[in-house]
C-alpha cells in the first residue's frame, strides 16, 4: 500500500516533456517534405520573421517554417490544399479526438446524405463500397461545426484518397490497374486494398501529431498567386515544374477529385462530363504553358521584389536555372544557387537535381 502510494506520488510530480510537432507523411507530387531539411540549411542564416509559402502545396515547407517560431502565410490556389494549411500551420491547437473519430465514421439523422461520388465515380477511382463509403465519410465531414476538425478530417480523408490510387494520382480512368487479376511489375496493392477507414485513422492520428503552437498568428489562404495582399520578409516560390520537353505539371487535373471532394456542392456543375475522368472544367494556367510561364515568373518576382525571394527548381526544367537567375537579377542584388546532389536521379538517364536560389 505504502509504495503503490509513493509510486502514485512520482507519477503525478513527472514533468510533461513537449511534444515534437511531426509534419505529416504524403505521396502528393511535389512535395518538399523530404528535402524540407535541406532548405532550411540555406536560408536559416538570413533575417526574416515573416514569411509567405505561395504555392503552398502539402504545407511541408510551412511547416518547417513554423517549428522555426517564424510567423507563416500559407497560400495555395486549391481549394483541398488551402483546407491543409488551414489544419496544420493556422490552427494552433485543435486534434480530433476517438469520439470525434467515432462521430465520422458513424451514422447521423440530422446529415442529409448525398450519393454524388457513387453516381458520377463508378469504375474510375474507387469501388462501389468505397465510394459509398466516401459519400458518406464527407456528408459528416461537412455537417462539423468547427473549422479546424473539418480541415483536419478533409486532410485524413485527402491523404487516404491519394494513397489508394495507382500512381497516387487522379488523371486517369484506370480503377482496373487495382482490381484486374494480373501480374504486378509496379504499384502497391497492399497499400490500395487497405480500407479507406484504416487509412483515414491512421492520416488523422499523423495530422493530430502535426499540430501545434509556434505562438506566432500564422493564417492560410487560397488565391491565385498574383492576388496575394500583404507585405513579406521572405517569399517561398515552389511553383508547377515544366519539363524540358515543355510539360507541365497541371495539378487542378492531378487532383481534381479532391478538389471535388472539398467543392461537394458545387461539384456537379464544374465537371466536364467528355473526359473519361470526370475531371474538372478549367482553362490552362500560365504556370503548365512553356510559353508562358518566363512572363509568369517575371511579374511575380516584380509583385515580391521588396522581399527576400526564395525559389525552389529543378536543374532541367523550363525556364532553365539560368533564365531564372536572369530574371531574378532583374529586381534583385545578389542571387545565390544552391545544388542538391541526388544520387538516385543522378544516376537516373534523365539527370535533374533539386535546386535553390536565394535572391537579396
Ligand atoms: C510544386 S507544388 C508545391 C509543393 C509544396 N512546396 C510542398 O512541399 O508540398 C505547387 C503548388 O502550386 C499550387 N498552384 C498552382 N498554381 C497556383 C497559383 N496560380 N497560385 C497559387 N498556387 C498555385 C498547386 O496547387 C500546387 O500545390
Amino acid at each position: 500500500m505504502k509504495n503503490s502510494a509513493a509510486r502514485f506520488s512520482t507519477q503525478l510530480f513527472l514533468p510533461t516533456l513537449p511534444r515534437e510537432p511531426v509534419f505529416p507523411s504524403t505521396r502528393y507530387q511535389g512535395s518538399k517534405l523530404k528535402i524540407a531539411d535541406w532548405i532550411w540549411e540555406n536560408i536559416r542564416d538570413l533575417h526574416f520573421e515573416i514569411a509567405l509559402d505561395a504555392f503552398g502545396g502539402t504545407g511541408a515547407v510551412s511547416h518547417l517554417l513554423k517549428r522555426q517560431s517564424k510567423t507563416v502565410f500559407y497560400n495555395d490556389v486549391l481549394v483541398f490544399n488551402y483546407l491543409i494549411g488551414l489544419a496544420l500551420i493556422e490552427n494552433h491547437r485543435v486534434t480530433l479526438t476517438e469520439s470525434d473519430i467515432a462521430w465520422l465514421l458513424d451514422t447521423h439523422t440530422q446529415v442529409r446524405y448525398q450519393d454524388f461520388i457513387q453516381q458520377t465515380f463508378a469504375d474510375i477511382f474507387f469501388t462501389d463500397e468505397e465510394n459509398r463509403w466516401l459519400d458518406h465519410v464527407v456528408g459528416n465531414i461537412r455537417a462539423l461545426d468547427d473549422k479546424y476538425k473539418q480541415a483536419l478530417a478533409y486532410f485524413a480523408l485527402f491523404q487516404a484518397c491519394i494513397a489508394k490510387r495507382p500512381y497516387n494520382l487522379f488523371h486517369r480512368r484506370n480503377l482496373y490497374l487495382r482490381t484486374a487479376e494480373v501480374e504486378r511489375t509496379f504499384g502497391n496493392k497492399t497499400t490500395w486494398d487497405t480500407p479507406f477507414e484504416e487509412h483515414f485513422r491512421n492520416y488523422i492520428a499523423e495530422a493530430n501529431a502535426g499540430v501545434f503552437d509556434n505562438g506566432k498568428p500564422n493564417v492560410a489562404t487560397q488565391s491565385d498567386v498574383f492576388e496575394i495582399e500583404g507585405e513579406f520578409d521572405l517569399v517561398y516560390v515552389d511553383p508547377p515544374y515544366v519539363s524540358a520537353d515543355g510539360v507541365g505539371v497541371d495539378y487542378l487535373d492531378f487532383y481534381h477529385f479532391l478538389e471535388g471532394i472539398a467543392d461537394y456542392e458545387h461539384w456537379a456543375d464544374r465537371i466536364d462530363h467528355r473526359l473519361k475522368h470526370k475531371g474538372l472544367i478549367h482553362s490552362r494556367s500560365v504556370w503548365c504553358d512553356k510559353n508562358k510561364i518566363h512572363d509568369a515568373f517575371d511579374r511575380l518576382f516584380a509583385k515580391f521584389r521588396n522581399s527576400i525571394l526564395v525559389v525552389s527548381y529543378r536543374s532541367n526544367g523550363i525556364p532553365s536555372v539560368g533564365e531564372l537567375t536572369f530574371l531574378l537579377q532583374k529586381y534583385k542584388g545578389s542571387v545565390l544557387e544552391a545544388e542538391r546532389t541526388d544520387y538516385q536521379y543522378v544516376l537516373s538517364r534523365k539527370a535533374s537535381q533539386e535546386v535553390l536560389l536565394i535572391a537579396r
